[in-house]
């Protein structure tokens, strides 16, 4: 039985089977929390990307890790946020589904994600971690280990008043 944890990180820093990206469609990297991975794994990861066509929003993409301390990242795109009535929720439980699917098909056990378009992008982060925590419940059978990976510790305490069963780490 695996188990959500939430921590406040730097996503790069997780030592864990795979990361998951806020990318945009280009997958050749951007700000947020897409410039940092993008910085930390090095400069192959970019020519790894030019070679992926770029990935549709909702959908994911599976890339090696590079220099990351994770042996894999997944690249998806999460939607831009409009009024909520442009089919927002579907697209970013597309982004969650789409990645522990790849990620599962990769064999992975231990998966980290950040709080996927809720920054440049514009998605009211209470919405986005209800989202998120759906699609991870649905998963958590299937993987050892599935981090929601905060960067603040508001938003780490939004998570947190969502989902009092999950464990918190230091
Ligand atoms: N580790 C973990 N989370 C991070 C990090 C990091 N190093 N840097 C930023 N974040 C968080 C943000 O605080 C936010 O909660 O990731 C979440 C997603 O924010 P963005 O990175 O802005 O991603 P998104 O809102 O999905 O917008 C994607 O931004 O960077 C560009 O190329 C990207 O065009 C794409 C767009």
């Amino acid at each position: 039985m695996g188990q959500i944890h939430i921590v406040t990180s730097d996503i790069t820093r997780l030592k864990v089977d795979v990361i998951v990206n806020a990318a945009n469609t280009s997958l050749l990297g951007g700000g947020g929390v897409d410039g940092a991975i993008h910085r930390a794994a090095g400069g192959e990861l970019l020519v790894y990307c030019r070679t992926l066509g770029g990935c549709p929003t909702g959908e994911a993409r599976l890339t090696p890790g590079f220099n990351l301390p994770a042996q894999w990242i997944i690249h998806t795109v999460g939607p831009v946020w409009q009024d909520g009535e442009q089919e927002e929720p579907v697209l970013l439980y597309d982004c969650y589904q789409n990645s522990f699917r790849l990620a599962a098909e990769q064999g992975c056990r231990t998966i980290a994600f950040p709080a996927i378009s809720t920054g440049v992008y514009g998605y009211p982060k209470r919405e986005a971690a209800e989202v998120a925590l759906h699609v991870m419940s649905n998963w958590i059978d299937g993987f050892d280990r599935i981090t929601a990976c905060c960067f603040s510790q508001a938003d780490a305490d939004l998570y947190h008043a969502l989902c009092p069963a999950c464990l918190f780490d230091e």
